[in-house]
């Protein structure tokens, strides 16, 4: 069959690689991909929030099924564009659709949901700039730190964590009154702070059964011993070593269970990824957000490990048969470190010649921000490559990813040398 899959990350490039294995894909067209994707797909110039360029595109090569890496499509509603047109709505679209994917695309909605299925989570309020004072009222009856998140999508960036009262009350007007993160932060939701670790929880559900996937943890902060400022990600490991059979327990029955059940009474149609992300405050899992696509680079631990064959695993939520698909996990640990632009995640260049690709033999490099330029690789974004090895052990597998590395070059490049570090 014919495949599309829409992305341009780390993350794309590791669903590429792995669903390219599979006898059932013959051809396998990436929107827009990179220079990785190039290499083993074939890349398509096109936005994936471009639906009237994809529904042209997918008619006139005979697309079978659409995966859908980010959450941008699957917010603006890829997958009811499909369901609703005639000549498209026998093509699966594997993620969420609109409604379901208001749970990464409004923290409020996620909120509201969490709390009528009685899933853990933080005591929270929302407000909006009509009610911004009584914003700073609630935030006077919490503890310090105080948590403030946009509603709706920020890069990423939309979640203020701040010790001082006063500080966190300018902020919440910042946000409300002057649009810090404009549209995305006219509704602001406040919640209590959880202090423990953070994990995530990565699951696939057809909207009737679902799979849990291998557990990851991912490196936010740009900077070694997790400090400075928030990046999408500069590693991850699988497994967590620190995740036991209990605490996974608890995960399913008190979080992934309601979970798909609250989809199933609230009509929420999904057939796609859920992520959910947890805090682990005294061994009780309480869920701080929900993301409705993989994590990245969690893909690029997570989908190295499945021996499934990845489009038959698609092929089950689509027909919703997920319940009788045996999912297959390699036993050895898979990590993955991040090479990114210097001066990421604030300014930095792009266009640098990337070398030493071709010497990297036991890792797999996935792509992240590349593209070709001639018969150059140059870097194209923040972060530009991920190195992923396998191991015995998470230590083994860092080590591979490390020594590999480098042989890797380009101007200003950087990375973290301490992934892993808290696992010890
Ligand atoms: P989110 O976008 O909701 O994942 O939030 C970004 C980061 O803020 C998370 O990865 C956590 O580190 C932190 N965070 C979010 N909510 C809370 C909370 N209620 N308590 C403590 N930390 C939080
Ligand atoms: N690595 C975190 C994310 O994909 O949101």
């Amino acid at each position: 069959m014919t495949i599309l899959l829409l992305g341009s990350g780390g993350r794309e490039h590791a669903f590429a690689w792995k669903m390219i294995q599979s006898p059932l894909c013959e051809k396998l067209f990436v929107a827009p991909g990179n220079a990785g994707t190039a290499a083993i797909a074939t890349n398509v110039a096109m936005s994936p929030t471009d639906f009237d360029a994809i529904k042209a595109f997918v008619l006139k090569e005979n697309v079978k099924m659409v995966v859908v890496g980010p959450e941008d499509p699957l917010v603006k509603g890829i997958y009811d564009y499909f369901k609703n047109d005639e000549s498209l709505q026998h093509i699966p679209v594997i993620g969420p659709s609109k409604l379901g994917a208001q749970l990464e695309g409004s923290k409020e909605f996620a909120k509201e949901f969490l709390m009528k299925h009685n899933i853990p989570t933080a005591a929270y309020d929302s407000f909006t700039a009509e009610t911004v004072e009584n914003g700073c009222a609630f935030l006077e009856t919490l503890q310090p730190p105080y948590v403030l998140k946009a509603d709706g999508l920020a890069a990423g960036k939309g979640v203020l964590i701040i010790q001082d009262l006063e500080e966190a009350k300018t902020e919440l007007r910042n946000m409300l009154v002057h649009q810090k993160f404009g549209a995305a932060s006219s509704k602001v939701v406040i919640e209590e702070f959880l202090d423990g670790i953070e994990l995530s929880c990565f699951v696939l559900t057809d909207g009737k059964s679902y799979k849990i996937l291998p557990t990851a943890k991912d490196y936010k902060r740009i900077g070694e011993g997790d400090t400075g400022l928030n990046t999408g990600g500069m590693g991850a490991v699988s497994p967590v070593p620190y995740v036991d059979a209990v605490l996974m327990e608890k995960i399913e029955t008190r979080i992934v269970k309601p979970t798909i059940e609250g989809f199933q009474k609230d009509g929420i149609e999904y057939k796609g990824f859920v992520f959910i992300g947890l805090i682990n405050v005294k061994n009780e899992p309480i869920v701080i957000e929900y993301n409705v696509r993989m994590g990245d680079p969690e893909t690029e631990v997570v989908v190295p490990r499945l021996e499934s064959d990845l489009v038959e695993l698609f092929l089950s939520v689509a027909n919703q048969e997920l319940d009788s698909f045996e999912l297959k996990v390699d036993p050895r640990s898979a990590t993955t470190i991040m090479v990114v632009s210097g001066g990421y995640p604030e300014d930095f260049e792009k266009g640098k010649v990337i070398t030493g690709l071709e010497n990297i033999t036991d890792s797999i490099v996935f792509h992240a921000g590349t593209k070709l330029d001639g018969k150059n690789v140059v870097s194209n974004g923040g972060r530009v490559l991920t190195v992923t090895s396998y191991g015995d052990d998470f230590q083994q597998a860092i080590k591979k990813s490390y020594q590999n590395i480098d042989k890797l070059n380009f101007d200003k490049m950087y990375f973290r040398k301490d992934i892993g570090f808290d696992l010890l």
